[in-house]
């Protein structure tokens, strides 16, 4: 059995049809129909049942997509860290979401390179759920997100829970209030949720706090991007909960308060390829839970 077994396999399983199959993977159909014939007969059973339409798997066929899956992982894995390990030159492509840029990221980059300025180092804006796509293809080498993705050929490690404010125009009824605003006050305010798409997204996180408190927000915005939610607040369109970070924006118009509920806060995950225990990566880590040591903030705290 030759791994072109797996890969045609797990395409025709995906896809439940060998035409769209063919497509992905960019060959004919008859060639593709003979490669998973040929994998019956080298594993002796029926794979996809006879005649369905959309295709089923039998038993089998779902125990072997269950384990052929991660086992292709893993040789994507294997291919994107051995090109690493042969490099010459020493890299590390970070993929971040824009929330961090405005908080500790940039001190995280540049003690870092002070550190180690013989490694290079690329950042990539991108969001959690493009990360996690990013690792796999081997663009980057560890994403700074917050959502928890459930793939299981990538190691999330979480680093904290930061604290989630809400962003108020400066006029705004709550905007002169002392200490922390609660969910329940913000119910009846439009509400500017971030990224639109791919879901799910910080934008899930801000309505799941909503609803972990039996609350429902009245009117509630998608909007692209983190510097669009600010720019509408900024002009008094609705308010947006945003991880304490973004406070390091300092836009003109808009102030921020903190939310007293006790589940207002969003994880900040470092994500890597499972099988990664680079040097770089594991510097990268110490390197984080030395500023975070330095500016008093609780964390979790592993190693690769
Ligand atoms: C943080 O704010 O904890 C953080 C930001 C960027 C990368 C890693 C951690």
């Amino acid at each position: 059995m030759e791994l072109r077994h797996l890969r045609y396999f797990v395409a025709v399983a995906e896809e439940r049809n060998f035409t769209r199959a063919a497509e992905r993977l960019h060959i004919a159909q008859p060639p593709l129909s003979r490669q998973v014939q040929q994998l019956e007969e080298i594993l002796g059973v029926a794979l996809i049942e006879k005649g369905s339409r959309p295709l089923r798997l039998t038993e089998a066929g779902q125990f072997f997509l269950a384990h052929a899956k991660p086992l292709l992982d893993q040789v994507r894995d294997l291919k994107a860290m051995t090109r690493r390990v042969g490099k010459l030159e020493r890299t590390i492509n970070a993929g971040f979401v824009a929330s961090t840029l405005y908080g500790l990221l940039p001190d995280i980059i540049r003690r870092y390179r002070e550190a180690h300025p013989e490694v290079e180092v690329t950042l990539h804006e991108m969001t959690t759920v493009e990360q996690m796509q990013a690792l796999k293809e081997g663009r980057i080498d560890v994403g700074f997100g917050r959502l928890k993705s459930e793939d299981p050929s990538i190691r999330r490690i979480l680093l904290r829970q930061e604290p989630m404010v809400v962003a108020l125009f400066p006029g705004h009824r709550l905007a002169a209030g002392e200490g922390p605003v609660r969910l329940v006050d913000l119910v009846h305010e439009p509400l500017l949720v971030y990224p639109r798409t791919p879901r799910p997204s910080f934008a899930d996180q801000v309505l799941a706090l909503f609803s972990d408190a039996n609350l429902r927000p009245d009117h509630v915005v998608e909007v692209r991007e983190l510097q669009i939610a600010m720019g509408l607040v900024a002009a008094g369109q609705g308010i947006s909960i945003v991880p304490a970070s973004v406070q390091g924006m300092h836009h003109r118009n808009v102030v921020y308060r903190p939310i007293g509920d006790k589940h207002a806060f969003s994880p900040i995950f470092f994500s890597l390829r499972h099988l990664d225990r680079s040097p770089e990566l594991e510097d990268m880590l110490e390197v984080i839970y030395a500023i975070y040591d330095d500016y008093g903030l609780p964390h979790n705290r592993e190693s690769l």
